[in-house]
């Protein structure tokens, strides 16, 4: 049975039974707990805590997932995997444990021809928790599982949370027995090979307020209602209806794993080791494929880190096999969204961003391995020489921070030259730089506050109605306050605060659009917002300082957003949206949005290309927008379902592809994308957009900066004065100015040439007199000669040179040149054939004479340059060597 036939059963199945069918969520999680969702359930968990209502009592959902704490086990076991996809059905106050068992059961056991799985009853297994009689008696008694086939495990194995402050409760596994061939007899609590799990059932009762691991956490209560989370593992199910052995064998991913055996000439099935790496590059090509088709893009942290590393164990894994630095991400994710595609058919649409996204990562990787192997290759040597054996955690570390070295590879590589690696220094190094980043992070987002506070305070406050869409100036009260992160009943002078209204005009900060600023006035105080955030979904936090009287919960205030600045970070957003229709009409529409920042009279647009953007591209983008705005098209924001939205081709932000509603601003019939922002009322409000350049920001992705409005205009002006001062300065009209100076910088070039040559020349010229001066020292030529200042160290150094080659070969030859190129003294030395033979060393002569400049040189026999620092000791320094060489010969 095909995976996405699995699929269609259980929903059909649920569908029946009056379960409402909602589709995947983002593998973004919503929830700010999370960085990407582990469970079918994640999506739903506002429900279960009782915050917000369910569309139905009953829903089901195939929903993608990732998970990572076992990346490590991927491929060596049979099922673990980094993406799978949980077939689920939920209950929210609804049916509970009755309904749920007997639901499982009869789909598992129903036969292939009657809409089920076809499970023999007597090779599936159950466990319920260990004082679960509730479960064990439904399972006995309602269903008529014989008692031997239900075992009783603890906290470990059947009590699910999500680790993390939520919702959790006792669960019932169903295993099925693969058969003696598997392993040992006995259940699951013998072997969890043989039995494989098929389908957790959570019953979800209970609200964790703290989880320090999966068997410590506190309970603070029961849930408002008793309710049903179910998972089962569509990868898992694949792999035992359609008969084969591992997760990795399934219709989806063996496609991949084909390919990657064909590409790199691998014979799945005779090496274990390069079947490992066989199955790691199919599971994690499709897995960084998803991440990727949701807006994740590879960086040095959160989800961006998890999808780098996915990207690079794959391309890792790839060389193992032998590949070298031949690149096949791009068949292979090609495969992967082949697999795919007829379940999530946007990996079609986006694949030309997918594959834009994973070739650059691979591209910079490989890339990196260069750079890194020579790095890795200078820290072996080093710890060899020192008689060490391991290489020290900095070093690898450093091989990992700077060159994104996974430290499976340092290891690897390490062991092939025989050392091992100092792990531990290792990991504590990884552990303190991730406290600093998490450090960093909340208090970027979040201040100091602890999520959680802001989850009762959304609790009290509702969902916070933003009103800025329409009005720039409301009337308001103050539900909360926050110092330090803290709740208080009010604030003084000077203290800062985060406060939250009931209603607010204020924009927070998000679609890459910055923060509103502006005041709040109460009757006793004024407090000044200098920024807004809205860290949980429906919460809106204003920043800021109470700058007199004292703000008290409960307090009437006139909210005041500052209505210049707002003004122009609308007109910024209104044309980042020009911009980016402007790119795609020019580059083609793999040039998607993956990023950008509205500032006053100021944008940053990112967006996905393959690579840099050519200067002719960002001149017609300019010149199309400007006359665009011109038109003065008009501006409108709606309201509309997703499917609407792209039917109407409302451009999306790559990965933005989620929720029911969705808002949609269009500007005239040029522009039309899915946006949360403000912007202007026509597109003449803009004035001017200007681009001032292009620049990549990472893998696959470039930046564009441009200016609008009356700073795009302001920039123009300062270009046009330097230009009518390059005019003056250079008595040439504006259009010949390039040539002109064209011109002048090359007859400077060839002028500095000429000037060159000629001092070479002047500097050459005394090398006749000086061999004719030489001084006869027990049969060796001496000459030693001082340049006049400002002669340049490489003329010192050809005129020894040229010097020392006028003397007939059997004629030992000693010259010596000094000179003050600048304000430091500089010598050099050359010693011929015939003269080494005499036992005189150019590096030598030369140390005599630099330790009279005050400094130091040296070199090899032949020829050898010194210096110092006093110029006033050159005639005394060749006065020394004079002295060296004749006491040597003497
Ligand atoms: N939420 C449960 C799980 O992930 C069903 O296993």
């Amino acid at each position: 049975m095909e995976s996405a036939e699995i699929a269609r059963r259980f929903l059909r199945f649920f569908e029946e039974r009056g379960h409402k069918i909602v589709p995947s969520a983002s593998l973004i999680a919503e929830d700010p707990t999370l960085l990407l969702v582990p469970a079918g359930m994640v999506p739903f968990k506002p429900y279960f805590l009782g915050q917000r209502k369910p569309p139905a009592a009953r829903l089901a959902s195939v929903q993608k997932c990732v998970r990572t704490p076992d990346i490590d086990e991927v491929g060596k076991t049979t099922r673990h995997a980094t993406f799978f996809q949980m077939l689920g059905n939920f209950s929210f106050g609804d049916y509970f444990k009755e309904g749920a068992i007997p639901f499982a059961w009869e789909l598992l056991t129903r036969s292939e021809s009657d809409g089920g799985f076809g499970f023999p009853e007597d090779r599936l297994w159950v466990t319920v928790y260990q004082d679960d009689d509730e479960a064990a008696g439904i399972w006995h008694k309602q269903v008529g599982v014989p008692l031997e086939r239900i075992q009783r495990r603890g906290l470990a194995d059947n009590y699910w949370h999500m680790g993390v402050p939520g919702p959790g409760g006792p669960c019932s596994e169903i295993y099925y027995d693969r058969g003696p061939e598997y392993g040992r007899e006995g259940g699951p609590v013998a072997d969890e090979d043989r039995y494989l799990e098929v389908w957790n059932l959570v019953f979800m009762q209970y609200q964790l307020s703290a989880v320090r691991s999966k068997t410590d956490f506190d309970t603070s209560g029961e849930l408002p209602a008793k309710n049903i989370d179910t998972g089962m593992g569509l990868e898992r199910m694949a792999a035992l209806l359609q008969g084969v052995d591992n997760i990795y064998e399934i219709d989806t991913t063996y496609k991949i794993l084909d390919r990657a055996a064909e590409l790199t000439r691998t014979r799945y099935g005779r090496d274990p080791r390069a079947d490992v790496s066989l199955r790691v590059i199919a599971d994690h090509v499709r897995t960084g494929t998803m991440l990727v088709a949701d807006g994740v893009l590879p960086s040095n942290e959160g989800r961006g880190y998890v999808l780098r590393r996915i990207l690079r164990r794959s391309i890792r894994n790839l060389r193992l096999l032998g590949t070298g630095d031949e690149r096949y991400m791009h068949e292979l994710t090609a495969v992967a969204i082949d697999a795919m595609g007829d379940t999530y058919p946007e990996l079609r649409s986006d694949a030309p961003q997918i594959h834009a996204v994973i070739d650059a990562e691979e591209a910079s990787f490989l890339g990196t391995l260069r750079t890194g192997t020579a790095i890795f290759d200078v820290a072996v040597e080093e710890t060899k020489r020192r008689g060490g054996t391991k290489l020290p955690g900095e070093q690898a570390f450093q091989l990992h921070d700077t060159y994104g070295f996974p430290i499976d590879l340092t290891l690897e590589m390490a062991a092939e030259q025989g050392l091992q690696v100092d792990e531990e220094g290792f990991r504590r190094l990884m552990k303190e730089q991730r406290e600093r980043a998490k450090a960093d992070a909340a208090a970027k987002k979040t201040g100091n506050a602890d999520i959680s506070v802001f989850g009762q305070l959304l609790e009290q406050a509702g969902k916070v109605d933003f009103l800025g869409y329409d009005t720039t100036s409301a009337e308001s009260a103050v539900i909360g306050i926050l110092v330090d992160g803290r709740p208080v009943p009010a604030a003084g002078a000077g203290t800062q605060v985060e406060v939250v209204l009931g209603r607010t005009p204020f924009y927070a900060e998000g679609g890459g659009q910055l923060a509103d600023q502006g005041v709040l006035r109460a009757s006793g105080a004024l407090v000044e917002v200098h920024d807004v955030q809205s860290p949980l979904g429906g919460l809106i936090v204003h920043r800021g300082k109470v700058a007199s009287g004292e703000l008290k919960v409960g307090d009437e205030v006139q909210a005041e957003v500052d209505v210049e600045r707002r003004k122009a970070i609308s007109r910024s957003h209104s044309a980042t949206h020009m911009v980016h229709r402007g790119f795609k009409n020019f580059l083609g529409e793999t040039a998607a949005q993956a990023g950008s920042e509205n500032s006053p009279g100021r944008f940053r647009f990112d967006f996905t290309a393959a690579g840099a953007v050519p200067p002719s591209v960002l001149r017609d983008v300019e010149d199309e927008v400007n006359a665009v705005l011109i038109d003065d098209l008009q501006v409108n924001a709606f309201y509309t379902s997703q499917a609407e939205a792209r039917a109407m081709g409302a451009l999306a932000m790559f990965g933005e592809k989620y929720g029911d509603e969705v808002r949609v601003v269009e500007i005239g019939d040029y522009s039309r994308e899915l946006c949360g922002g403000t912007h202007v009322h026509s597109s003449g409000q803009l004035g001017l957009v200007k681009i001032l350049g292009e620049q990549s920001v990472g893998a696959g992705v470039r930046r564009v900066e441009a200016l609008v409005g009356l700073d795009a205009f302001r920039f123009l002006a300062r270009e046009s004065v330097l230009v009518a001062q390059l005019t003056d300065q250079l008595k040439a009209r504006r259009e010949e100015l390039p040539e002109r100076i064209e011109g002048i910088v090359t007859r400077l070039r060839t002028a500095e040439k000429e000037l060159e040559r000629l001092r070479s020349a002047q500097v050459l010229a005394v090398a006749g007199s000086l061999v004719e001066q030489a001084r006869d020292v027990h049969g060796v030529s001496l000459v030693t000669h001082r340049a006049p200042d400002g002669t340049a160290a490489d003329d010192l150094r050809k005129l020894a040179l040229d010097v020392r080659g006028r003397f007939p070969s059997d004629r030992p030859a000693v010259v010596v040149v000094a000179g003050a190129p600048s304000d430091r003294p500089v010598v050099v030395a050359a010693v011929n054939e015939a003269g080494r033979e005499r036992g005189l060393k150019a590096g030598q002569l030369v140390g005599v004479a630099a330790k009279a400049l005050g400094g130091g040189g040296g070199g090899k026999d032949d020829v050898a340059q010194g210096g110092g620092s006093r110029v006033e000791a050159i005639d005394e320094a060749l006065r020394r060597v004079a002295e060296a060489v004749a006491g040597q010969l003497g």
